[in-house]
């Protein structure tokens, strides 16, 4: 790294941190300072000094639904749309740096951030960020991915550690943000909170260089998380180029280096890094903001972002001579983003309440009648439900708005339930004795359960937070001028203690153990089998699709023998438009499963007339086959056979085949701390160390349970034995079988 004659070391320390709670610090002719802006789903730009929880205002901007919902569009070239009038309108107000999207997996439903996460799995949460980055980036502005990584709950979240083993890391909490580094370049990676495996994720050198920069070949900034640097010097040392806000402590950094505690050219790489984020973006402030065609973006995207969980006797979409009761506050004050940070003040606000309306005006209903039936704040009203009864008696169908209040989910802190309120359940029941037709619209940034009321229903619309146009977007759906096309990102247990993380959520003693491994979600549900209420993937439409013709090809390319093409058809066999989410998974057989049965590798959303049929083809990689072996820390493909899966949900797949490999061949080096049963089954060691035993006398009266016990015995204690056994022998058989290796890798008959 080149060090900057014009900068003293002053300077360079104070590029380190920012100058206020939305500016990185500019040196006169070196630096310019950056403008940084939360959020992942609309600018909370504030002009002013501003505050980073959300509580004072900010400027108008459009308000997208929040990554509950884009995630749930399923749908990649939206949002990649949605990305670009997020960047557009950051470029209007001179925003260099986007702080979004959120990435973490939703690990547990009770996770009170998880509107601002896409999925409990990493290949959509990969999937839909990236095209988040790429929208973003494509106008000259920088996107910020966060909060890396292992920030999955909000209890504690400033000290709480997060135990991750190596395997689950890499399988589950790490490869989305490693694929939208490695594909998409973000100008910049927010270190989380928490602590991970006991290091604060700010001051870990393997998060923050040997993974993220070394492997993945990360070249932008790391900024910390709103005021989560701890030790200054470590952080800055493990890698970390920008505390936000300033902390007042570069004078900590400055007296590092005096004493020769931390090497000056770290800043130096600091201030090259900075230089290459300011060099890649460029606002433009005479731009206009687009509000309009971005509400109507924003209601695009709401549209698809709703999953329809139930539909019986066809209750939806709603016939246009329905007389229609709307109850429920949250059809007139709908409930359209969480509370924290991500908090955009919209450039307006759709509620159903009023598009229902237009759609009577339009002659697309026959009536509406509007009851509260209960309040937003939990106070009891029982003229509001006795309004609501009265509404339902009198209408052919009852739309009834429950979800959470604002106060029950949010940044900050975790859920403890996965329930209704009681009161709005009471209301349903009421509204169910009273209505002819009864169709459940749901408002929640996290999971709620649906089990033990949606007998009440005839129909149930999943809306997440939807932003600013999610009311008109809700009144589209229902009245069939849209079809639903969302599926979830995240099973719906039927119990909360159903939940792999039941036991292990939120932790305590500031310290939270991921017992599940890589079973989480789905992963978890479908290998053990265990009911849910709708499973990952799972959404209707108002028509019917079916799949036909699965191919496995073999793709060649760089990988060589380990890629392949999965080809397949869907067809509308209904009679409506409709947009269909069809979904690759992969497996393996196993009889005590140590990998989950099933894991989302790939999808494609498709829009299709009745009767049309489209040809599907996705790729599939040696990577998506391998489990991450810890031990050698890489990924292992093993050879055998694995099954390839396709459908609508995870647990609706009526296409599958299997594919055959040899894997990567991957020999290991065997060493003296290896055990004898990894000595015999290793392919260069395993035939030495049979004709060793064959060597010695008298092995073969042992009996068979012995032998069992030997397997796990590492090599090296059979120095202790009284076989004659030498460390000396050992260290010959060690370095010939590793020659005779290294021999078979330079031939190209094995990798290692
Ligand atoms: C949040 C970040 C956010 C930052 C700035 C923090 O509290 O965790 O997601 O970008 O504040 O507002």
């Amino acid at each position: 790294m080149s060090n900057d004659p014009r900068l003293d070391l002053a300077a360079k320390a104070s590029a380190t941190s920012g100058s206020d709670t939305w500016h990185s610090t500019g040196v006169e002719g070196v630096l310019r300072p950056l403008h940084l802006a939360d959020g992942p789903h609309g600018l909370r730009h504030q002009p002013d000094e501003g505050d980073h929880l959300g509580i004072g205002g900010s400027v108008p901007s459009t308000c997208f639904p929040p990554a509950v919902g884009l995630g749930s569009t399923w749908n990649p070239a939206l949002v990649r749309r949605v990305g670009a009038a997020l960047g557009s309108e950051a470029s209007s107000l001179g925003v260099d740096v986007v702080l979004g999207p959120g990435m973490n997996i939703k690990r547990s439903p009770l996770c009170g951030r998880n509107f601002e996460y896409v999925s409990e799995d990493p290949h959509v949460t990969a999937r839909i960020a990236a095209a988040l980055v790429e929208g973003i980036q494509s106008q000259g502005v920088g996107a910020c991915v966060k909060h890396f990584a292992a920030n999955n709950q909000e209890t504690d979240r400033h000290r709480v550690s997060a135990e991750v083993d190596d395997r689950t890391l890499r399988e589950i909490y790490l490869p989305a943000f490693e694929e939208v580094i490695r594909t998409t370049e973000p100008a910049m990676v927010m270190s989380s909170y928490n602590r991970l495996n006991g290091t604060y994720t700010s001051q870990d050198p393997w998060l923050l260089t040997e993974l993220l920069r070394d492997e993945w070949g990360f070249d932008g900034v790391v900024v910390s998380d709103w005021g989560a640097v701890v030790d200054r010097v470590a952080a800055v040392r493990a890698g970390l180029d920008l505390e936000m806000p300033p902390s007042g402590t570069d004078h900590l950094v400055v007296a590092a280096v005096e004493r020769g505690e931390l090497d000056e050219s770290v800043l130096d790489t600091v201030v090259e890094r900075l230089k290459r984020v300011q060099e890649r973006v460029s606002t433009d402030t005479s731009r206009p903001l687009e509000h309009e065609a971005n509400d109507a973006l924003a209601r695009e995207a709401a549209r698809e972002a709703l999953v329809l969980l139930k539909n019986e006797g066809g209750a939806l979409p709603l016939a246009a001579d329905r007389s229609v009761a709307v109850v429920g506050e949250f059809a007139r004050t709908p409930r359209y983003q969480g509370g924290g940070s991500s908090h955009v003040v919209p450039t307006k606000v759709h509620s159903a309440l009023e598009e229902f309306g237009t759609a009577v005006e339009a002659g697309t209903l026959k009536s509406v009648r509007f009851a509260a039936g209960f309040t937003l704040d939990g106070t009891e009203d029982p003229a509001l439900v006795e309004d609501a009864v009265a509404a339902a008696r009198e209408a052919d169908t009852t739309v009834l708005f429950l979800g959470l209040p604002d106060s029950a989910e949010s940044e900050g802190y975790d859920r403890t339930t996965i329930s209704l309120p009681a009161p709005q359940l009471e209301l349903l029941a009421r509204v169910r004795e009273a209505g002819e037709q009864v169709v459940v619209v749901l408002s929640n940034g996290g999971v709620v359960s649906v089990s033990e009321w949606q007998d009440r229903a005839d129909a149930v619309l999943e809306g997440w937070l939807l932003g600013q146009a999610g009311g008109a977007a809700v009144v589209d759906v229902l009245t069939g001028a849209a079809s639903p096309s969302g599926r979830l990102t995240e099973t719906i247990p039927v119990r909360l203690r159903d939940h792999a993380t039941y036991l292990n959520f939120p932790g305590e003693n500031s310290e939270v153990r991921h017992g599940e491994g890589v079973f989480v979600g789905y992963r978890h549900f479908d290998t053990l089998d265990v009911p849910v209420a709708y499973p990952f993937g799972y959404g209707l439409t108002y028509t019917s699709f079916a799949y036909s013709g699965l191919e496995v090809t073999p793709a060649g390319g760089q990988d060589g023998e380990n890629a392949w093409t999965v080809s397949f058809t869907v067809t509308n066999t209904g009679d409506r438009p409709g947009q269909e989410v069809a979904q690759l998974y992969t497996g393996v057989e196993q009889d005590h499963p140590t990998r989950p049965v099933r894991e989302l590798r790939g999808f494609a959303k498709v829009a299709l007339e009745p009767g049309e049929s489209a040809r599907i083809d996705l790729p599939l990689t040696g990577r998506d086959l391998s489990v991450w072996d810890a031990g050698d820390q890489r990924w292992s493909l093993a050879a055998g056979t694995y099954t390839v899966a396709v459908g609508a949900s995870s647990r609706d797949l009526p296409l599958r085949a299997e594919i055959t490999t040899a894997g990567d061949r991957y020999v290991r080096k065997l060493t003296k701390y290896c055990t004898v049963g990894e000595w015999r089954t290793h392919p260069i060691g395993g035939p030495v160390m049979e004709e060793v035993i064959a060597s010695f006398p008298g092995l073969d009266d042992v009996p068979a349970e012995m032998l069992e016990m030997a397997r796990s015995l590492p090599i090296i204690t059979l120095r202790t034995f009284g076989l004659g056994v030498t460390e000396e022998m050992l260290d010959l058989l060690v370095d010939d079988i590793e020659a005779r290796r290294q021999a078979a890798v330079a031939r190209g008959e094995i990798t290692g």
